[in-house]
């Protein structure tokens, strides 16, 4: 399984690279919004700094906007994956992109059948996302569940991109449902590594050790 990093914050791509965990990274406006630093010049650091696939998102709503950004978009570096929305002029430029041999990324998924639609039009990941569902009352892994399951029917070869993910029981049922990725807030990666009995194991070993003859 293949963790990116959901984020435009260096500091936090340096860290989760120094832990190994780090496959890549998503980006989306809100999240340069956070940072200070111009945008294309913090891409450029992104693309640099993470060992894999980079997803930075299109500005454009007509397919011919969003292909000739996808254009732009790539020369930021070779890892580039371009960011596309879930709509019939997404799908348009999906379609486009892939001839052209740029990968894609469909961003703001919600059902399967967008998903399916995404996969049919050529997209490298789909992008459903989880926490915005849950926020709805509605089971966003149910969702992932059902993408997975209708990609497997018909080979697809568009990797699921679990997004949105709140907390690391998201993760874990990516996981179980065999998503290829999740990307992950830093927070939560950091989260993923807790237990309260392994603190408590520790510390226990580490009084037992002062009474160790040495
Ligand atoms: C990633 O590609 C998505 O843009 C991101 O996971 C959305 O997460 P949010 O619901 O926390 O904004």
């Amino acid at each position: 399984m293949k963790f990116f990093l959901d984020t435009a914050n260096l500091d936090e791509i340096r860290q989760a690279k120094d832990y190994g965990l780090i496959d890549g990274v998503t980006t989306n406006p809100s999240l340069f919004a956070r940072e200070s630093e111009d945008w294309r010049t913090l891409a450029e650091k992104i693309c640099r700094e993470t060992p894999g696939p980079v997803s930075l998102e299109v500005i454009g709503q007509s397919a011919g906007e969003m292909i000739a950004e996808a254009n732009e978009l790539v020369k930021i570096g070779p890892n580039v994956v371009v960011k596309i929305p879930m709509t019939l002029e997404g799908l348009k430029a999906v379609n486009e992109l892939t001839a052209q041999a740029i990968d894609t990324n469909v961003t703001l998924v919600f059902h399967p059948l967008q998903a399916l639609l995404a996969a049919k039009a050529g997209a490298t990941f789909v992008s459903p996302f989880v926490g915005r569902l849950d926020a709805l009352a509605q089971d966003g892994m149910e969702v992932v569940g059902q993408i997975v399951a209708i990609f497997k029917n018909y080979d697809f070869r568009t990797q699921v991109l679990v997004a949105s993910v709140r907390h690391p029981m998201h993760v874990l049922e990516a996981a179980l449902l065999g998503a290829e990725v999740a990307t992950i807030p830093f927070a939560v990666v950091k989260e993923l590594s807790r237990h309260p009995l392994t603190d408590k194991g520790l510390e226990i070993f580490m009084k037992d050790w002062e009474k160790v003859k040495k």
